[in-house]
């Protein structure tokens, strides 16, 4: 990619042309002529046709058979959906969103790190500990021998969310970048990089990761195309694609029902396992 294209454009023609369809079925058609001769004599169904024909008959149900069986396998295999009780409570919101591609129009969350833009990040990367039933742990597949909240505390199972945690990687990488150039934007990434080297390291890692195996999960099936611009030498490429996305404001709803108070977890890396709990002998 030859970032240096993107470097002078000041004006983008965002708006998409709608092609019409020229597709016409006229002249597929055409009328059927010609005589049809009528049959003179009915057919004669002597024991070879009629087996001939129960043959056939065989043949089909048994493809059949076997169409549908292979279906049946297939749909056991490829389960297309993972039990969650988000999905369950909020349903599919799904609507067409244009991702916004265009250089040099900022979105809220683009640097330079400024109070405001430090302040929608948090918004959407900020990773809330949730309260979830046995019931909604076990459906999606988790151990009942993960951690509870202390029973004294109202108890209930640990867990946060996966895409907020991914939110949160996509934010510690642009962070790791802002810190930089802004290191006093950062005083706590400042710490902790100086107190823990290695973990800091393989915290970035961690993140680049987890956002890989995200997105290769679900490789995003649209495409780029590039488009004619006026004081551009060369085609230039159009990021602002139409996608179906999921409602983030609700899942972010839907886990401020679902939080504990800030005073349950107050000192949430300091909980002992409880006498009865079942330890692992490696971290997972
Ligand atoms: C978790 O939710 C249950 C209701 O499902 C409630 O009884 C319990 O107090 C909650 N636990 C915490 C730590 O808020």
């Amino acid at each position: 990619m030859e970032l240096g294209k993107y470097m002078k454009v000041s004006k983008l023609e965002t708006g998409r042309d709608s092609e019409e369809d020229g597709s016409d079925l006229e002249g597929l058609l055409h009328p059927q002529d010609g005589a049809v001769s009528r049959p003179t004599k009915a057919r004669r169904w002597n024991l070879s046709t009629v087996l001939h024909w129960i043959a056939h008959g065989i043949t089909i149900i048994l493809i059949l058979g076997l169409y549908v069986r292979s279906d049946r396998q297939t749909q056991k295999r490829t389960p297309l959906s993972i039990y969650s009780p988000l999905v369950e409570a909020v349903g599919d919101a799904s609507r067409i969103e244009t991702f916004k591609g265009t250089f040099w129009e900022n979105s809220p969350y683009h640097g330079p790190p400024t109070d405001e833009v430090m302040a929608a990040w948090k918004h959407i990367a900020h990773i809330p500990l949730l309260n979830l039933t046995a019931e909604e742990i076990s459906r999606m597949g988790h151990s009942l021998d993960s951690v509870q909240y202390p029973p004294e505390r109202g108890g209930g199972y640990v867990a946060q969310f996966e895409a907020i945690h991914q939110l949160h990687c996509l934010h510690s990488l642009w962070q790791d970048h802002q810190y930089q150039k802004h290191p006093e934007m950062f005083p706590d990434l400042t710490e902790s990089i100086h107190a823990f080297p290695d973990v800091s390291e393989e915290h970035y890692e961690h993140c680049v990761n987890m956002l890989r195996q995200r997105l290769m999960c679900t490789p995003d099936p649209n495409f780029v195309t590039w488009r004619w611009v006026e004081g551009i030498t060369g085609p230039y490429a159009d990021f602002n694609i139409p996608h179906v996305c999921q409602d983030y404001e609700a899942l972010l709803e839907w886990g401020q029902s679902r939080a504990v108070d800030a005073e349950v977890i107050r000192d949430f890396y300091s909980l002992v396992a409880p006498a009865d709990a079942v330890v692992l002998s490696h971290a997972p």
